[in-house]
């Protein structure tokens, strides 16, 4: 099966490294014109080469509605508008039991990791909308299928991903638009690797794989969910996980 994203305009959130980069690659190499769009992105980081096709990076923070609204507008005008946007921006470093966490650092990792994730589905919608043609993938985890230990921020704005996920696709079914989530096991990523290798080698045991996730494996998964061929996908969540979630006892 050959994938073709020619013609298509990609916008990934948290694109500047991890999952992020790689899905932004990997839609690039399938033919897409990818904007990655991170909070992190430097002045001097705006444009690479992928494999000839180019890779275009701005600066944009998720949590604010006026940022994304200014990148999508210049999407617009450059391309004629988003045609898959991947909500990836996510932060996963508020690790604390309940006396430790306060409502300020539950409420920026919602607002990040589940509003941020609104504020561009609805720049985006009404363009697609109109084209009646668009993907959105919202960038969950297999831990809204449980609980994240000691993150209830984390926990609650990855499984609040899924309920998101399955509301617009409801609306975007008329539409032309799927609207999916992507739930990754461990993926050997910055993030991930700040866990130390002792805490790491004891969770690997208990993935059937026997080993993390690569971030390239991920987005093998986006590419598919935005093609064409994925037309009558919608609503779903996909574990890419290396079975970490078939354990119970
Ligand atoms: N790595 C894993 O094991 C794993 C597992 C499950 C889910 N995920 C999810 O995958 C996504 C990517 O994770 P990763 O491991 O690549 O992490 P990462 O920290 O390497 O990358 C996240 C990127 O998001 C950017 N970002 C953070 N807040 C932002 C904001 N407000 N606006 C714009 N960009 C912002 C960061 O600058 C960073 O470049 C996250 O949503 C994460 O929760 C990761």
């Amino acid at each position: 099966m050959i994938i073709d994203l020619s013609g298509k305009t990609a916008l990934v959130t948290g694109g500047a490294r991890g999952i992020g980069r790689a899905v932004s690659q990997g839609l690039a190499d399938a033919g897409a014109r990818v904007v990655a769009a991170d909070r992190a992105v430097g002045e001097m980081e705006s444009e690479a080469e992928v494999d000839g096709r180019r890779l275009v990076f701005r600066k944009m923070d998720v949590a604010r509605m006026d940022e994304v609204r200014r990148v999508v507008d210049e999407v617009a005008r450059s391309s004629g508008g988003v045609d898959i946007l991947v909500n990836n921006a996510g932060v996963m470093g508020n690790f604390a039991l309940m006396n430790g966490q306060t409502p300020e650092r539950f409420a920026e990792d919602i607002s990040i990791n589940l509003i941020g994730a609104f504020h561009c589905s609805k720049v985006v919608w009404s363009k697609m909308a109109e084209k009646g043609w668009g993907r959105i993938i919202n960038m969950s985890s297999i831990s809204a299928r449980g609980g994240a230990f000691a993150a209830p921020g984390y926990g609650a704005s990855k499984a609040g991903l899924l309920g998101l996920t399955r509301t617009l696709a409801i609306e975007g079914g008329g539409l032309g638009i799927t609207v999916n989530a992507v739930m990754p096991g461990l993926i050997d990523t910055e993030p991930v690797r700040k866990q130390g290798a002792e805490l790491l080698d004891r969770v690997r045991q208990r993935i059937p794989a026997g080993r993390l996730g690569r971030p390239e494996e991920v987005a093998a998964l986006v590419t598919f969910l935005v093609s064409e061929q994925a037309g009558y996908i919608t609503g779903a969540s996909v574990p890419v996980t290396g079975g970490i979630e078939l354990f119970t006892i």
